[in-house]
């Protein structure tokens, strides 16, 4: 595997309540999040965002699904399935076109020109038309912290990337994240599937 950052939160400098709000989601819906880490995203997201809808988290570290899988037994999450799949190949049991929004935070920069379209197709199977994919990620700024700056994208670099296989940009929120001297550390860019 290329990229697997075993274990890494945005915890501490990311507002999960504002990136699920950024979603205006409805409460029934089917969410993915991708490359979930411990899934704290996804936990509140089934917890607070969505309790009429199913969440599936998804990670290729197996530790943090195994993990996962517990917490979800002892709360009874019925509606939260945690799958260790590595999201440049497959993301099994999950049918085409049946996800309505898949996120992935702090996740995409680890993918190159070599395995990202494969990351893209998998999305553009596994999600309905007119289905989201909303990516939040660092800035192409120096900062003191975070990958190396030449590997992250910015968000005009992924509205080409993802136009290629017929995602549209939808919106852009680059505002969010921790306070850095430029500004705000990352950027929300959510694409729509055509
Ligand atoms: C920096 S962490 C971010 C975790 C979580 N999204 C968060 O914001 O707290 C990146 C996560 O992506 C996962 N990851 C990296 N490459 C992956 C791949 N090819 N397939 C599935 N998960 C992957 C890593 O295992 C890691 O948990």
């Amino acid at each position: 595997m290329d990229h697997v950052h075993h274990g890494k939160s945005s915890e501490t400098f990311l507002d999960s309540e504002e990136i699920l709000a950024e979603l205006n989601l409805k409460g029934d819906e089917t969410f993915m999040d991708a490359g979930c880490g411990d899934g704290h995203i996804a936990i509140k997201a089934i917890e607070r965002y969505l309790p009429e809808g199913t969440v599936y988290a998804v990670d290729a570290y197996d530790e943090s699904i195994k993990e996962l899988n517990d917490y979800i037994n002892k709360n009874n999450f019925e509606n939260l399935i945690a799958v260790e799949a590595d999201i440049t190949k497959a993301i099994p049991g999950v049918e085409e076109d049946s996800v309505d929004v898949a996120l992935m935070v702090n996740v995409f920069h680890g993918f190159t020109s070599g395995n990202r379209d494969d990351v893209i197709d998998e999305f553009a199977r596994i999600l309905k038309y007119g289905g989201r994919m909303a990516i939040i990620d660092f800035k192409p700024l120096e900062m003191s912290w975070g990958p190396p700056t030449d590997i992250r994208y910015s968000p005009d670099e992924l509205e080409k990337i993802f136009d290629n296989h017929n995602f549209r940009k939808v919106y852009l929120n680059d505002d969010i994240g921790a306070e850095i001297p430029q500004g705000k550390s990352h950027y929300l860019i959510i694409f729509e599937k055509e």
